[in-house]
């Protein structure tokens, strides 16, 4: 990424270490992880060794800087990374997208310098897991409706917190939480508070884990909250600030999201050409035929166009740095475009492989199931759409 000191003059530029990096990144996903995935898939099982392993590399805080415990690259070096480790499987790129956006991002951004030494440094090393938690059983797409509560205990040094919440990305294995509840609910989402949460302290209880379509071995569950005391220290930005937190980070992850699911259509594509290169129907291969064509020639095109809509809000998020704008338009739109390209492409991918398509001897299927996760969570497609329209028309 070429750093210019006018936001505008910014232009994305791949660096050598970009390239090293990206290869890197390919060879380590082709080598230690395509040969697991189906397994783990099955079994539901946390894939904790290679997470590790991609910890090892720096894969699990790539934006934060050295002196951080990350890798100190920009959003360009993150994509490129969630594209090739979602090519190979999604869980593992979902673990990585929520320890790097929805979890060290929010810390890098509203963190205080003492809170980044105990709750960002361990965790962009990937010695520890962190997770990201505002879902709630009765509150998802309207996140400002929550109904765990955090109370400040009358010597004024604890929150005493209570609450269920749910669908939380590696909450069986987060060492750490940035959970966002209610501290003053007549204000709704002005009166939303983000914590930093300690999973060894008394209080935080793992709950339900989720039995799930896709995305299988990246571990979801309900996190319980039984009178958690969580110190005044460990409130990440003030009381209040909470809703704009989740929604900042929540920025920052659509773009990681958008590049998983890059990464699956990509993979569904490419399975997809040698299939239909190599399958023989009617005494040809079946790529000969013009309806098999016209499905390649639509899941190349949204591909490539998903590739620049991300490219876009990668951009937008480097300028961000600069500006201090903010580049919820452009991470929306990429995220609902690369979303509804992964469905389509692996839709697509299933009925090119026909009956191989919908048989577990081939990635293809589980392809088609990880990808719907990608336009439901981090704000549905129709979250997406109403983010979209609003800012174009001016709306609240
Ligand atoms: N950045 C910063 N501030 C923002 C913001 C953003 N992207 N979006 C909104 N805000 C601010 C607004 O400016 C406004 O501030 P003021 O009150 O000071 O004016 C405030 O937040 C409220 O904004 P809205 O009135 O627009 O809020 P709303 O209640 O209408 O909600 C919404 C907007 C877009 C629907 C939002 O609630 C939303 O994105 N919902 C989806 C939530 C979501 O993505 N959930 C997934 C959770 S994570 C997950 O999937 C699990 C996992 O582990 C992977």
């Amino acid at each position: 990424m070429a750093v210019a000191t006018e936001p505008a003059a910014l232009t994305l530029r791949f660096t050598e270490e970009h390239l090293a990096l990206q290869q890197a990144v390919r060879n380590f996903a082709q080598k230690e992880i395509v040969p697991i995935a189906a397994e783990f898939d099955e079994s539901g099982e946390f894939p904790l060794d290679t997470v590790r392993k991609m910890g090892a590399m720096g894969l699990m805080g790539i934006e934060v800087p050295e002196e951080y415990g990350g890798a100190g690259l920009d959003t360009l070096a993150y994509v490129l990374t969630m594209i090739e480790i979602a090519k190979a499987d999604a869980s593992h790129s979902t673990i990585v997208s929520v320890n790097n956006s929805l979890y060290a991002h929010g810390l890098m951004k509203f963190g205080t310098e003492d809170q980044k030494r105990r709750f960002l440094t361990p965790v962009a090393s990937g010695e520890k897991i962190g997770a990201y938690s505002l879902t709630e059983p009765m509150s998802g797409s309207d996140a400002g409706t929550m109904q765990s509560r955090a109370v400040l205990n009358e010597a004024g040094t604890h929150y005493i917190i209570n609450g269920r919440k749910s669908w939380v990305t590696s909450g069986p294995v987060a060492d750490f939480v940035v959970l966002f509840t209610m501290t003053e609910p007549e204000k709704h989402h002005k009166g939303i508070t983000a914590f930093l949460i300690d999973a060894t302290r008394p209080g935080f209880i793992r709950g339900k884990k989720e039995p799930k379509l896709g995305i299988r071995a990246s571990a979801t569950s309900e996190l319980v909250f039984e009178n958690y005391l969580c110190p005044v220290e460990d409130v990440l930005g003030k009381p209040g600030d909470g809703f704009k937190i989740a929604m900042t980070v929540l920025d920052a992850g659509r773009i990681g999201i958008a590049a998983q699911a890059l990464g699956i259509a990509e993979a569904a594509y490419e399975a997809s050409v040698a299939y239909a290169r190599q399958r023989q129907a009617f005494g040809s291969p079946i790529g000969s035929f013009q309806m098999i064509q016209a499905k390649i020639a639509d899941m190349k095109t949204r591909i490539e166009a998903s590739r620049q809509l991300i490219y876009n809000a990668v951009l937008a998020k480097e300028r961000s740095k600069l500006t201090g704008e903010r580049y919820t338009l452009e991470a929306s739109i990429a995220k609902l475009f690369a979303s509804e390209t992964a469905m389509f492409v692996t839709h697509a991918a299933v009925q090119i492989h026909g009956g191989m398509g919908y048989s577990k001897e081939l990635p293809v299927e589980r392809y088609f199931r990880d990808a719907k996760i990608t336009e439901i969570y981090e704000g549905t497609s129709e979250i997406q759409r109403l983010v979209i329209a609003r800012h174009e028309l001016g709306l609240r």
